[in-house]
Formats: C-alpha cells, structure tokens, sequence
C-alpha cells in the first residue's frame, strides 16, 4: 500500500510539472501564422519610426553612414569594439584590393564595477589597453595621427558620423553620466589624457560595422542582424524613406539606419509570466522587450525562471536549490551546452544542474525536461529573430519576388539575391538557435524565396567594419543636413 501510495503521488507531481511545462510551451507558440503577424508589426513599425522621432518603439537611427567600403580602402586603421561582455581592439592593414582581412585583434572582459562605474575610469580603462596594443604593433610616437572606427553598441543619437549621444544603456550597463553625453568625445578626451596620437573617426553601432564587413565580402548585402548579449540589426535605406529627416542628401541616396530592434514590440509576441517577471525585476522595466526574448543575456534567465517554478510546484528537482532564486545564474553558453547534451544519460545536463544551480541527482526523466525547456526557449527566440528578418525583408521590397530585377513576363521575374550579414554568440556558437532561426526563414518566406535570400557569417565584423568605415569615412567628417 505504501508503494501504491508513493507512485500515486509521485504521478500527481509529474502531472503538475507537466502541466507547468504544457502552458509555457503554449504561450511560447510560434506558428507561421503568427510570426506572419510579427513580420508585419515590425515593417509597420519600421515605417512609423523613419515618419517620426519618437514614432515608435523602434527608434530606426540614423547613422550618417552614406557609403559602404568597396574594397578599394587603403592604409593602416584601428578599431576598438565596446558593448557586450568583452570588449576588443583591432588593427588592419588594407591593400585597395578586397582580400581576406586578417586583423590582429586582441580581447578582454569588462571588469564588472566598470560597467556601473564612471565614465571616466570607463574611458581610461580603454584607452589605456589601446595605448598598451598600439605600442604592441606600431610607434606609439609616430607624429602621424592614426585613425580609429569606434564600435559602440549601444542606441545613440548622432549628429554626424563621428558624433552623438548616448541615449540610454542596454545589457545590463548602467553609467549613470553618460546618459546624453557625446559619445567619440568622451573616448577622444581619454586617449588625449593617455597622449595617444589617435583620432576617432568614426562612431557606429556593432551592426552597422557587421553590415560593412559583410558588404565588402558580398555586394548583395543589405543588413545585418546581431543577436548576441544583445539583439539588433540595420538596413541600407533610401534617405527619401527617411521621412522624419526631410532634406537629408547623401550622393549615394542612402544611408544606413540603426533600428535598435530589440526594444521593438508587438501584441503579437508570445509572452507568458516568466518574461513578464524578468522583466519586472530588470534594471530598465518596459525596454527592450524583443531582445529579452531573444538575446544571449536572458534566454538562460529564462530557462531558470522555468525550473523554479516547477522546482516550487514538485519536487521532481529535489528541495527548491537557494541558487534558483538569483538572477542570471543560469548562463546561456550553459544552457545551450545542456540543450546540445547527446550523451544517452544526459550527463552534461546533470552536471551543470549540479555545479550552477546546486540541483544533485535527479532522475533522467527530470534532465530530459529541462532539455525540453532550453528547447522552447531557445526555439521562440529563433523564430522570433527570424521574423524580424524577414520585417526588414518586407519593408525593402525583398521578401517576395516585387523587388526584381527581370523583366515584363512573369517566367522573367527573377528575385533579386539579398544577403544578410549575421553575427553574435547565439547564432555562430549555438546550433540549435541558428538551425531554428533558417527553419523558420524559410517557413515565413517559403522554399522559392528563401533560397534567394543568403545569411552571411562575419567574424569580429562589427569592430573590423568600423576600422572599413573608418577608412572610407577618413576623409569626410560633416553631412548634409539642410
Ligand atoms: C543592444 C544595444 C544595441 C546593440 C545590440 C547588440 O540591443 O542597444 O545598440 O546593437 O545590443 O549588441
């Protein structure tokens, strides 16, 4: 009877778990239909941010970036690529020949306190490993200036394509006095502190730097999406689009425009309680919606607040672990590598439950759940990232065979190759994500489409992008705004 008993209970809690598990994979759905739905939002959107400032939650910035390297650049430039967990700096040597760039890049974590600190030790900080790399590779002395693309990842506000502010932190950043201060100034004043004789010359998001690399390899690229730390992407837009900028000339009739897509919003995202609570509970409630269902920083968060729950509802996870109840404990390398685990007894699976989140010997059937919860997650987040790809698609006229090239019979009709430029931790280390993410390309655009749409893997492209724009910016530092 006792046995009955015990096996009776023991179904109650499954059943509980299942249950939990049951409605989050519900409220996470992603059918077609509904990433259709998320497509047109994010074209709308897109629309009402380039009619007005302040016309949506996407804030479609302009970058002042007007032509985008050939291959033809020449000389020797650097860059220095801040905004995520680590922040790098590089140096390229450009022949005015496209080749296979081969930057010397050094990287280095962000000490923690910096990130919250002032701006100042902040700025000195770099400067100084700057000054250390430069030293490392060429005269630190030489009395001529050398010129540096200035990776920021941040949303600012330009005013030219070597200037602008911060508008407010993402990714867990929080320096209080640089919220709407010039940004390159800040930087500049540091490496003049450090009397290094170098010159910001240009300022761009890491996806306008991804889009510069990714064009200068393939001439059809038309954006680029990062989805790492944080999620983002830009677009080649013609200035006339660019209502809320009335009289902007380029010669090229373009420019490059920083969506900041991951405070986009829709009612058609699928949301359920655990993005709502890690919301509620993150430094800038209400912001940057998209990029926390998205992006490397919370997909782990997420999976936690999943076993916490349920771990609170059963105890097919043993007594509730302290460690479930702080935030970010549950990295999303980890999560990925629990999610990727082929071993038969899901071994990496236990071991990481045991030694991050103190949860010890629990039966297969609990590590083959929380593989299911990593998959959800990471699922939806995917398919989400994939149909803001193919919002941006629609806005130019790319996502269906209208943007041609052929000619007046319909067996001419040819789609245009479009390509995409990709980077970030999720999409190049995470193959669950990217596999994901091209499954629902293709489910949103159909096979025939889609095949003509290519994604592009840059490597460090945002910092060796802005060291291109650096050098085909060098000699340009005021727009035309009229
Ligand atoms: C955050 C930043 C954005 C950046 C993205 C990827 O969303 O606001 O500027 O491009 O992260 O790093």
């Amino acid at each position: 009877a006792l046995v009955v008993g015990r096996r009776v209970r023991s179904r109650r809690k499954w059943k509980r778990v299942v249950g939990v598990l049951k409605e989050m994979e519900e409220s996470c759905e992603t059918t077609v239909g509904r990433l259709k739905q998320v497509v047109d939002a994010m074209a709308v959107e897109m629309h009402a941010g380039l009619a007005s400032e302040g016309g949506s939650k996407l804030k479609m910035l302009l970058t002042f970036v007007d032509n985008l390297p050939s291959g033809s650049e020449k000389g020797i430039f650097y860059a220095l690529d801040l905004g995520g967990t680590n922040f790098r700096v590089l140096r390229v040597e450009l022949g005015g020949q496209r080749s296979d760039l081969d930057p010397d890049v050094e990287q280095q974590p962000i000490p923690e306190q910096l990130m919250t600190g002032r701006s100042e030790d902040l700025f000195d900080f770099i400067a100084s490993s700057l000054y250390q790399f430069v030293e490392k590779n060429d005269s630190v002395q030489s009395p001529i200036t050398k010129l540096l693309g200035f990776t920021f990842s941040f949303p600012v506000k330009q005013t030219s394509v070597l200037s602008g502010v911060l508008i407010k932190w993402t990714k867990g950043f929080a320096i209080r006095d640089m919220v709407e201060k010039e940004v390159a100034g800040a930087l500049q004043q540091a490496l003049t502190r450090k009397g290094l004789n170098m010159r910001v010359s240009v300022l761009v998001n890491d996806t306008v730097g991804t889009l510069a690399l990714g064009h200068y390899h393939d001439a059809d690229t038309v954006a680029a999406v990062i989805i790492g730390t944080g999620t983002n992407a830009c677009y080649w837009e013609r200035t006339d689009a660019i209502i809320k900028c009335q009289g902007l000339l380029t010669t090229s009739g373009g420019m490059v425009v920083n969506m900041e897509w991951g405070n986009f919003w829709s009612s058609h995202l699928p949301r359920t309680s655990y993005d709502i609570e890690l919301d509620a509970e993150s430094p800038n409630p209400n912001d940057q919606g998209f990029e926390k269902m998205i992006s490397g920083m919370y997909l782990g968060d997420i999976v936690r607040r999943v076993i916490l729950r349920m771990s609170e509802e059963s105890d097919v996870f043993g007594p509730v672990s302290s460690r479930l109840y702080l935030p970010f404990t549950l990295r999303t390398p980890l999560m990925a590598a629990m999610h990727e685990d082929d071993s038969p007894e899901l071994t990496q699976v236990a071991r990481i439950l045991k030694d991050v989140l103190d949860i010890p010997d629990i039966p297969l059937k609990a590590r083959k759940l929380v593989v299911k919860i990593c998959d959800v997650v990471t699922r939806r987040a995917a398919r989400l990232a994939a149909a803001g790809i193919v919002g941006i698609l629609k806005k130019i006229g790319r996502d269906r065979s209208g943007g041609i090239t052929g000619g007046r019979s319909r067996s001419d009709i040819k789609m245009r190759r479009t390509a995409v430029a990709v980077e970030g931790s999720l999409y190049t280390q995470y193959t669950m994500f990217r596999e994901y993410l091209h499954e629902a390309l293709n489910e949103i655009l159909g096979e025939d489409i889609a095949r003509h749409v290519v994604v592009i893997v840059t490597e460090d492209g945002s910092g060796t992008g802005a060291a291109l724009l650096a050098a085909s910016h060098s000699s340009e530092n005021v727009n035309n705004i009229q």
